[in-house]
């Protein structure tokens, strides 16, 4: 691998993670091991952290990365299984939970990982392997409304019906097999000066549905929250709107200790307050880590602690 990924926000996001430098740290993106180093580099002997990608590609550099580290363990799961990774380390809790959510520089831009628009390879788009469809089964296989839907609702892009229609009479002559076989289709109908904008929204709308990225981040927020000290923070960065808005919403809900409708009487929702919020706004990259790392620009940070 020779693209190396910039971690996002690496100081800041360590400074709140870290409140024990011998604790147990989980780190749910692992990608090229950026954040789990630094994680390393502030606790102390007797501190570990536990990391997981489920691409694996990313595992075996940072299995190879990390070969002489005693501190370390990593997993090939989702993040969405850090309860069943707690079980199998026999750990309650951990001492913080940190997600760099997203891609990674090489997933980007390496013709080899297949995620990117720019380079002509298999249009595949899964993080993990073994899922069953790949973005190109998707495109050739769902109907309109349907492939319509989900370049709308994951890619908020506006043309999306007018993409779905284009996608369909193209397939009928022939299947949708390369990345390329998607952006010449796109390019026919889009104005050149929006061509990269909808290109990006596309292909993130793609991966975010072949993944289930928002349906696993949602279920690694929930399972997160039982398996966290008290005192303990989850910090979460994301990169675009629908991740951020999970992340805030879930937060909030978090946050209350009612939800009873307004004017009951009395408290029968039974709700628990399980998490203070501690960034009261999303913490942004600095311009300088922006001009240094442009993937950096769209980066939020949120941070809450379990009570
Ligand atoms: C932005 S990169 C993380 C980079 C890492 N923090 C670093 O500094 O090198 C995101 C990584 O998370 C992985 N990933 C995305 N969704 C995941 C999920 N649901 N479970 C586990 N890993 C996931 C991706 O494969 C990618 O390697």
């Amino acid at each position: 691998m020779t693209q190396v990924h910039k971690p996002v926000l690496l100081k800041e996001s360590i400074d709140y993670l870290i409140t024990k430098k011998s604790g147990v740290y989980f780190e749910g993106t692992l990608g090229f091991g950026g954040h789990t180093q630094e994680i390393l580099n502030r606790i102390n002997i007797n501190g570990s952290v536990i990391s997981t990608d489920v691409d694996l590609n990313a595992f075996n550099h940072c299995k190879d990365k990390f070969k002489d580290e005693h501190r370390v363990r990593l997993y090939n799961f989702n993040f969405s299984l850090i309860d069943v990774i707690a079980k199998i380390e026999s750990i309650e809790f951990f001492d913080g939970i940190l997600a760099d959510l997203g891609v990674s520089s090489f997933q980007l831009d390496n013709a080899a990982a297949g995620f990117s628009y720019k380079v002509d390879t298999e249009l595949d788009l899964r993080l993990n392997k073994s899922l069953r469809k790949t973005a190109a089964d998707f495109i050739n296989q769902e109907s309109e409304e349907k492939i319509a839907q989900v370049i709308y609702e994951f890619g908020e892009e506006k043309n999306s019906r007018k993409i779905a229609r284009r996608i369909i009479a193209s397939r009928k002559a022939k299947n949708f097999e390369t990345t390329d076989d998607l952006r010449k289709v796109i390019s026919e109908i889009t104005n050149p000066r929006y061509l990269t904008k909808t290109l990006s929204r596309v292909f993130q709308a793609l991966r975010i549905y072949v993944n289930d990225e928002l349906g696993q981040l949602k279920t690694f927020l929930e399972n997160s929250v039982s398996v966290l000290k008290s005192g303990g923070r989850l910090v979460v960065i994301s990169y675009h709107s629908l991740e951020d808005r999970i992340v805030k919403e879930f937060f909030k809900y978090e946050n209350l200790s009612c939800v009873c409708p307004p004017g009951s009487p009395i408290c029968i929702c039974g709700k628990v307050k399980r998490l203070n919020i501690i960034t009261k706004k999303p913490i942004v990259p600095t311009e300088s880590e922006i001009e240094n790392n442009k993937r950096a620009h769209s980066a939020k940070m949120r941070v809450a602690e379990r009570i």
